[in-house]
């Protein structure tokens, strides 16, 4: 499943610019539990992951002739080397050992900010994605993958897309069956969390209850929407809820027009729900609006 397309040879006041075109796909984990820590200071994670149909739009000129630069829609995105999809980049080319006189990344935003969806690693991922495919394919998309973990945990994920099972930091990446076809409602709340923080919190109290993979994935592999949604848990939802209540509020109002399963995807603050048919999904979004600028409906990739 890939999403770019080539446009060769734009002209460009006398030069003739390349420009790659490339979707960046967010994910939400149905899954998620956390596990020892390692001596890198990250915490290897156990995670059912899942591309969805929420997506930024990454364009890229090649050989622009100048220097690097990296243009976003969206304010307080980071418009230099600290920006994930400017490392990617990086990464690519050294690796590689291609050469290009300049690029010049553009990012139109619509994944939520600081809102446990990937936005950053779905957009480096797309830009490992797009430069890969313009200089030939020189590494397989596992090779591409293993490159994405030196940019973020979660961009080998998002470089592979679809549905996962992902351990370690991020890196070991499993791909399962398609999930089957339903709505996402993905509600983005006003606050945000500081993910290591949320980390440590989890390492100084004990984890009541985690996610049964062995279930999640039985019922992955036969198909069963059902047993996915019973399954469907992650170990920072109660943390995070304990401090913003307002969380349940969202997840009642998913529960009372015909949500099968809410939960808060990855370190939050998104909410996520999955519902059977487009118009409940419609109902809910409308009902969140009122209080929620950012309430999306999606599908699973
Ligand atoms: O992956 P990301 O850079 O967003 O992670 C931010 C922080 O969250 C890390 O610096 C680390 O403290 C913590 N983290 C972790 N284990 C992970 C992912 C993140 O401890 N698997």
């Amino acid at each position: 499943m890939f999403f770019g397309i080539i446009v060769v040879n734009k002209k460009k006041g006398s030069k003739h610019i390349t420009t790659l075109y490339e979707g960046a796909f967010a994910k939400i984990n149905l899954t998620l539990d956390v596990l020892d820590k390692r001596p890198d200071g990250y915490h290897d994670i156990q995670s059912v992951m899942q591309t969805i149909s929420i997506r930024d739009d990454i364009e890229i000129d090649v050989d622009t002739g100048k220097p690097w630069t990296l243009i976003c829609d969206k304010e307080g995105v980071p418009t230099d080397h600290r920006n994930l999809a400017w490392k990617a980049a990086e990464v690519f080319f050294e690796q590689t050992r291609r050469q290009t006189t300049g690029l010049e990344i553009r990012i139109t935003k619509r994944i939520p900010m600081e809102a446990g969806m990937g936005g950053g690693s779905a957009d480096a991922a797309a830009v490992l994605r797009a430069l890969n495919r313009h200089y030939g394919e020189p590494l397989s998309i596992m090779a591409l993958a293993e490159l994405g973990s030196l940019v973020g945990s979660d961009v080998p994920f998002c470089v592979l897309c679809g549905t996962a099972m992902v351990e370690g930091r991020g890196e070991r990446v499993r791909k399962l069956p398609d999930m089957p076809d339903c709505c996402f409602v993905v509600c983005k709340p006003d606050f945000s969390v500081s993910t290591p923080e949320l980390y440590k919190k989890i390492d100084d109290s004990t984890i009541p209850h985690r996610p049964d993979h062995q279930k999640m994935e039985s019922a992955i592999l036969a198909g069963d929407l059902g047993k996915i949604a019973e399954n469907i848990y992650n170990v920072f939802d109660p943390v995070v809820t304990q401090e913003h209540l307002e969380l349940n509020y969202i997840k009642s109002i998913y529960n009372s027009y015909g949500s099968i399963a809410q939960q808060m995807t990855g370190s939050g603050s998104a909410v996520f729900a999955i519902v059977q048919d487009f118009e409940y999904a419609a109902v809910i979004c409308n009902m969140l609006r009122e209080n929620y600028p950012n309430v999306f409906i999606a599908k699973p990739v």
